[in-house]
């Protein structure tokens, strides 16, 4: 338990040990479940509850800052982790409304089978009176699920804001410390979670500009007591053009598909243009979703398996594909061994983004001169779209 102001407290979960989120994203620092205990003087309204794994954690907490009556679960947002409690809570709190948007009550009612008189729905920016502290909710869907709402505290400034804005960083620290490292760890969640709704996200950060923002109190990670730090952030992840920079990865089964990728670094270094190379048998899938943010081009690197690119190759470009990066232009590089449709499989896998594809370059067998030479000239038809593009300092 921890105040961020009186009478508001912060009563999740820290988790320590958690290192896979949905089985798939690496979480080197841990995370926290945030969940937020603000009393009023006539009604208490609990923010998200935590992951069902650590209800334990929030029910002591609950204890600690003698909660006593919660009138209002307010749920921001409908995944488990920040729901899976809400269903326990409810058996301790039986009289208490889950306060959401429509949209999420009915993800509730199908994920954790809350029953439908259990809820208390709310319009997009309707306030809820918790005596002399008010409620005021904002939808923001698609952050990332369609759901997605913010909860505002007028009185206090705080914007409980769920995923958004959110980092996974296990910290016994309730504030930002390392500002630095925040960030980081907040560029890698927007990565991983947002990047996708880079367009809902833009609306979203106009939609929020006129309150006036003290705090912003996520529910993974620390919260900001300086708010313009997360939000400066997001406006240059979300608007700003990508940079002079390829994502490079790859894979070598033989060495050829290597000896291509550090030539092709190379001649990428040599113009001008940042590099930054994955190799995709022990690259951490959240560092390469930090550097498609805003690379503007990215190359995947791939040998022939069978008649297509290598797994390893083909789940890059798919994860490529599912984050939705601003980049513009994309090629693919490697090698066969007696044939195949390698470039055009990962092609296909990458059609969802709206980007050029460039013109392959891939041997039969290992690079011989000519190789080397259509590399270089991929990389100066690089360079030149960067620079037409302007993406050139
Ligand atoms: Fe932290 Fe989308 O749940």
């Amino acid at each position: 338990m921890r105040q961020l102001k009186p009478n508001i407290l912060e009563v999740g979960a820290i988790d320590w040990e958690r290192r896979l989120f949905d089985e798939l994203i690496p979480l080197p620092d841990g995370t926290t479940y945030n969940a937020y205990l603000i009393k009023g003087s006539e009604k208490t309204a609990l923010i998200d509850t935590v992951d069902f794994t650590k209800t334990e954690d929030l029910v002591s907490h609950l204890i600690d800052a003698g909660a006593g009556r919660i009138d209002y679960i307010v749920s921001n947002h409908a995944e488990q982790d920040h729901s899976g409690s809400i269903p326990d809570m409810l058996l301790l709190h039986p009289e208490a409304k889950v306060v959401t948007n429509p949209k999420c009550k009915q993800m509730l009612m199908d994920h954790l089978h809350i029953e439908e008189d259990r809820f208390l729905t709310v319009e997009d920016g309707q306030t809820l009176p918790l005596g002399d502290k008010t409620l005021q909710f904002f939808y923001t869907p698609w952050v990332h699920w369609p759901e997605t709402m913010c909860t505002y505290l007028q009185e206090d400034g705080i914007l409980f804001s769920c995923d958004f804005f959110g980092s996974h960083l296990a910290s016994s620290h309730l504030f930002v410390q390392e500002e630095a490292k925040v960030v980081q760890d907040a560029k890698r969640y927007y990565a991983e979670i947002m990047m996708p709704f880079r367009s809902a996200i833009s609306g979203h950060l106009k939609k929020l500009a006129p309150l006036n923002i003290e705090m912003i109190a996520p529910s993974h990670g620390p919260v900001y007591n300086r708010p313009a730090l997360i939000l400066d952030a997001y406006r240059q992840w979300v608007n700003d053009p990508p940079a002079n920079k390829v994502t490079l990865a790859y894979v070598s089964m033989h060495d050829s598909t290597r000896r291509m990728v550090d030539h092709f670094t190379e001649a990428l270094m040599e113009r001008g243009i940042e590099v930054e190379r994955f190799n995709l048998t022990h690259a951490d899938l959240g560092e390469l979703a930090m550097s498609l943010v805003d690379a503007a081009t990215v190359a995947i690197g791939s040998p022939t398996v069978l008649v297509g690119p290598h797994p390893l190759a083909a789940y890059a470009a798919t994860l490529v594909n599912a984050l939705r990066p601003k980049a513009r232009y994309l090629t693919v590089i490697g090698s066969y061994g007696w044939a195949g449709k390698m470039p055009d499989q990962l092609q296909q896998i990458l059609s969802g983004l709206k980007a050029e594809f460039l013109d392959p370059v891939v041997v039969k067998g290992l690079a011989r001169d000519e190789t080397y030479v259509a590399l270089d000239d991929l990389a100066d038809r690089i360079a030149a779209k960067h620079k037409e593009a302007g993406l050139v300092a």
